[in-house]
């Protein structure tokens, strides 16, 4: 009987003692799972990675000076946004400049049905350009002074290659006579307020 009872109660701590292991061997995997999964689900959070294979980047633009630029990372290359003033608004409007153009009507190049205009934008107040050149991909500078010393009295102030001196006006279209073939490309973009651009997703134009 004494020993009847013991057995049971030894059956007893055993059960407990392999219920307790039981609980603990779950317990640790679970923890385990979730260990090896915290990154796993971190390299599918749209990160720097994900922005690089195309995912749309916004730009606040409210702090942006006027006659200044901003440049964003988008899909690896550099998009330009330049707050164009008053003064450079007025080179693009001297009639003069498009004879000087390769493209000024901008057929041959490539932008979005909404940027084909004279000022090659949505707002005619900001450019939004990919910051490439279109002869070899060289990174242009931004030389926004007319009359820049380096290049020339008749220089409108636009963007200028270092690389084979290609030459690009305020809207980011080609000068004759350099390598570059046609103007700068220009990215999709939109507004989502008047103080943030979003690159990579087209605006909505009616
Ligand atoms: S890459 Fe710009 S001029 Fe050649």
């Amino acid at each position: 009987m004494t020993s009847e009872v013991g057995k049971s109660n030894e059956e007893g701590v055993d059960g407990g003692r392999r219920h307790f292991l039981l609980v603990a061997t779950t317990v640790t995997g679970i923890a385990g799972a979730a260990l090896t999964a915290v990154p796993f689900l971190a390299s599918w959070k749209p990160s720097a990675r994900a922005q690089a294979l195309g995912a749309p980047v916004e730009q606040d633009i409210s702090k942006l000076e006027s006659g200044s630029m901003v440049k964003v990372n988008w899909r690896g290359q550099a998009i330009f946004i330049v707050r164009r003033s008053p003064e450079m608004m007025k080179q693009l409007e001297d009639p003069a400049l498009a004879d000087r153009l390769r493209d000024p009507k901008s057929e041959q190049s490539e932008q979005p049905k909404y940027a084909k205009n004279d000022t090659r934008a949505l707002k005619p107040e900001y450019l939004v350009l990919v910051g490439v050149c279109t002869h070899l991909g060289c990174a242009p500078l931004g030389r926004f002074n007319p009359a820049d010393a380096e290049l020339g009295a008749d220089w409108p102030g636009g963007f200028y290659c270092p690389c084979h001196g290609s030459k690009f006006d305020l809207a980011g279209r080609v000068f004759k006579d350099v390598p570059a073939p046609t103007n700068l490309k220009v990215p999709p973009y939109r507004f989502v307020t008047d103080g943030v651009v979003q690159i990579g997703v087209d605006a909505e134009v009616a």
